[in-house]
């Protein structure tokens, strides 16, 4: 049975990156699973007791690791994205009371550099018409408080990851993007600016006192957070695994490291658009940028996955009415090679018996429905998995195709 304790501490650092503002009904973070997701992980790692090493090889913002080790089991997680794995290990750390101490300490003296103006800005990140994020001053505010908690903490400490959860948090806060639909959105000229009584400093520190009391509430299992391609995992993980619980990209042609960019700038992990797209391109399913162009002259190897389902939808799509269809083809292809290789990986990393649940949306291109969830059972079930089942979970939106499914499997 799972304690309230345990449900209580999952659920304060979960937040770290789910914040709902009820009063605006705008989010006030990147929402990068649904908000039932850390609902649905939990019941799936409660219902195993007897999985002890759990995997993740799609870490995202770190749900699954952070709710093993809440549990009090052994985690280990990966994800390209270095940014996602910082603050999955800043979500999973441990933290002692000196460390929290040391961060209010750093707290109080970079709140002190900022309000007195006694540090260089930092210099604006190059996030293309970053005036419509920030207003001129809170940009001023955001580069000089950015400043100022590097000059307060040391490089690579907890105290200073500690901190910088907390930017992001009220540079989000402090931005005029809404997250109301699943790709952002600006909010509309009278809403632009905050209402000037609310006072920048004031919302960093709340944003520091709320990521303090989460960790201050220790998991008790571990979390081992690594950077790492889902596709290459027997280079870099070692040992089996009993359970994996997971969300992969869906084929919907959502970009990560769109969504993510403005973070991404600020704590240094891009440094220009050229970067970004690179990395999108590794990403599955990235779409974003140079993705785009390269999958123009891509084309799919010999020995991949194929099935007379896959064949249908791939035709389908790449119809000559279909105006962009084959480039669209192409990139449902090019998901499912990787996601293809994914599996052959992972075969190598389970122990016998162990169970895999993968959360995944369906898309639709042109009208024609990608069921991606059948192509993983079929995939699954070419590889040697067992019992593998596409479990319902809900409606993605008012579109009644669309639907997210938990595809569960057992490794021989
Ligand atoms: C749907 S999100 C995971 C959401 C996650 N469950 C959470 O709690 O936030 C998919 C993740 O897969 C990552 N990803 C995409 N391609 C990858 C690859 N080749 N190897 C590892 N991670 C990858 C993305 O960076 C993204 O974080």
């Amino acid at each position: 049975m799972r304690s309230f304790t345990a449900q209580t501490r999952l659920r304060q650092r979960a937040e770290y990156t789910h914040r709902f503002n009820a009063a605006t009904g705008r989010h006030g973070w990147i929402r990068l699973t649904p908000s039932y997701s850390v609902k649905i992980v939990e019941e799936i790692v409660t219902g195993h007791d007897r999985a002890q090493r759990i995997f993740d090889p799609f870490c995202g913002t770190g749900t699954t690791a952070l709710c093993a080790a809440t549990h009090g089991r052994e985690s280990v997680t990966t994800d390209l994205n270095p940014f996602l794995v910082w603050l999955a290990r800043a979500k999973t750390a441990r933290y002692s009371a000196e460390v929290i101490d040391e961060t209010r300490n750093a707290c109080a003296h970079a709140i002190d550099l900022t309000l007195h103006r006694a540090i260089e800005p930092v210099p604006a990140p190059p996030i293309a018409n970053i005036e419509r994020w920030w207003s001129a001053d809170d940009l001023d505010f955001l580069r000089l408080l950015r400043a100022a908690i590097d000059h307060a903490t040391h490089s690579d400490t907890e105290a200073r990851s500690l901190l910088l959860v907390a930017f992001c948090r009220a540079l989000m806060r402090l931005s005029n993007a809404a997250f109301n639909h699943q790709s952002m959105s600006f909010k509309d000229d009278e809403q632009l600016t905050l209402p000037l009584e609310i006072d920048k400093v004031a919302i960093f520190e709340t944003e520091v006192r709320f990521v303090l009391r989460g960790a201050v509430e220790n998991p008790v299992g571990s979390a081992s957070v690594m950077l790492a391609d889902a596709r290459k995992l027997r280079q870099q993980i070692s040992g089996t695994f009993d359970l994996v619980v997971t969300s992969p990209p869906y084929a919907n042609r959502m970009s990560y490291i769109r969504e993510l960019r403005p973070y991404m700038y600020w704590l240094g992990f891009l440094s220009d658009g050229r970067a970004a797209g690179e990395l999108d391109w590794q990403t599955i399913g990235g779409t974003w940028g140079v993705a785009t162009s390269r999958l123009a002259n891509w084309e799919r190897s010999e020995r991949q996955f194929n099935s007379a389902q896959l064949t249908r939808v791939l035709r389908e799509i790449a119809h000559p009415d279909h105006k962009n269809g084959m480039i669209l083809s192409k990139y449902v292809a090019k998901y499912i090679d990787d996601m293809w290789a994914h599996f052959c990986e992972l075969t190598g990393l389970l122990s016998a018996g162990a169970e895999i649940h993968y959360i995944v949306g369906n898309s639709t291109f042109y009208g024609v429905l990608v069921p991606t969830e059948h192509l993983f059972a079929e995939m699954l079930a070419e590889l040697g998995f067992s019992h593998v089942e596409c479990r319902p979970i809900r409606k993605r939106n008012s579109n009644k195709s669309l639907i997210e499914f938990d595809v569960v499997a057992r490794w021989k």
